[in-house]
């Protein structure tokens, strides 16, 4: 049996041409949804990451500034910056690409993020919005995880989900959000004991933990939805997930591929994530 290929790549293509529509008529209003990208130093995959947020918002006729910074720059300058973006009008959305170089302490400045400027959801009030259920700004990869499964058509009211991973960005708030949906949720990781035989009872599957191809045909029941949220780059240069697709495809039902599953949709719901911040901002 051959498993159904869930698209992110058609699936972010059909809400950019929603949000498209919308940001048409807010224009119209004389509001363009605003997106600050802050960039430190020269990680290649942040490099990359950042390029096609700046693409995401030239398609789609945000205003973007990208601030690229020197490595070596000091706490204090770059706390400043984020100080101006929120005092910024022309600005709804402020994102500092992450990981920052050592000598930064990444709190401070998630932090000192503007709570309703915080497209990526990584604000502690942000944060605690999400685990009291409390309208927030989501994070961006979680939501678009929850968003492609439910676009595909798969009700997750009373299903068990097994979350692979404990991760603040991915594991902890997806299983916020299944809960949300009415999942019961497991949460899997590094020390779990039996992590297959739990993850054998999961109608579906979300693996987060960023080990290349980890997750095999063993840890998936029959029929079960795989969202594989990993994105692994192979001495070889090629990216993979943390789901051996070959073999897990032979046994699972609608399952996300890599590159094209859930990775597009994290642009897409930092677009939406802007345009939300957009009217509120200008409502
Ligand atoms: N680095 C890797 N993923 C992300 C993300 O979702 N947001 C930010 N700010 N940095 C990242």
């Amino acid at each position: 049996m051959t498993a159904t290929i869930i698209s992110g790549k058609q699936v972010s293509e059909e809400i950019r041409g929603n949000i498209a529509i919308e940001v048409k008529e807010l224009v119209a209003k004389g509001v363009v949804p605003g997106l600050a990208v802050v960039l430190v130093g020269e990680d290649p995959a942040s490099q990359v990451y950042v390029r096609n947020k700046e693409k995401a918002c030239h398609d789609l006729g945000y205003y973007s500034e990208v601030h690229r910074l020197p490595a070596e720059t000091k706490q204090a300058d770059l706390l400043a910056l984020v100080d101006k973006l929120n005092c910024q009008d022309s600005i709804d959305g402020i994102l500092v690409q992450l990981p920052l170089p050592g000598h930064i302490e990444e709190k401070a400045v998630i932090n000192a993020i503007a709570v309703d400027k915080d497209v990526d959801g990584f604000h502690p009030v942000n944060v605690g919005n999400l685990v009291i259920g409390d309208d927030s700004l989501l994070p961006c990869t979680p939501a678009g995880v929850i968003e492609l499964i439910k676009r595909a058509g798969i009700s997750l009211s009373g299903k068990h989900a097994v979350v692979i991973g404990r991760s603040n960005i991915v594991g902890k708030p997806v299983s916020l959000l299944l809960q949300r949906e009415n999942a019961t949720v497991t949460m899997c990781h590094s020390r779990t004991a039996n992590m297959a035989e739990i993850a054998r009872q999961a109608d579906v599957l979300v693996v987060a933990i960023g080990r290349a191809n980890f997750i095999d045909a063993s840890y998936v029941k029959p029929g079960a939805v795989v969202i594989d949220v990993g994105m692994n780059r192979l001495e070889n240069g090629k990216l993979a997930g943390d789901v051996d697709f070959e073999s897990v495809k032979e046994v699972s039902g609608p399952i996300t591929p890599v590159p094209g599953g859930v990775g597009p949709m994290t642009i897409t719901m930092l677009m939406q994530n802007t345009l939300i911040a957009a009217k509120r901002h200008h409502g």
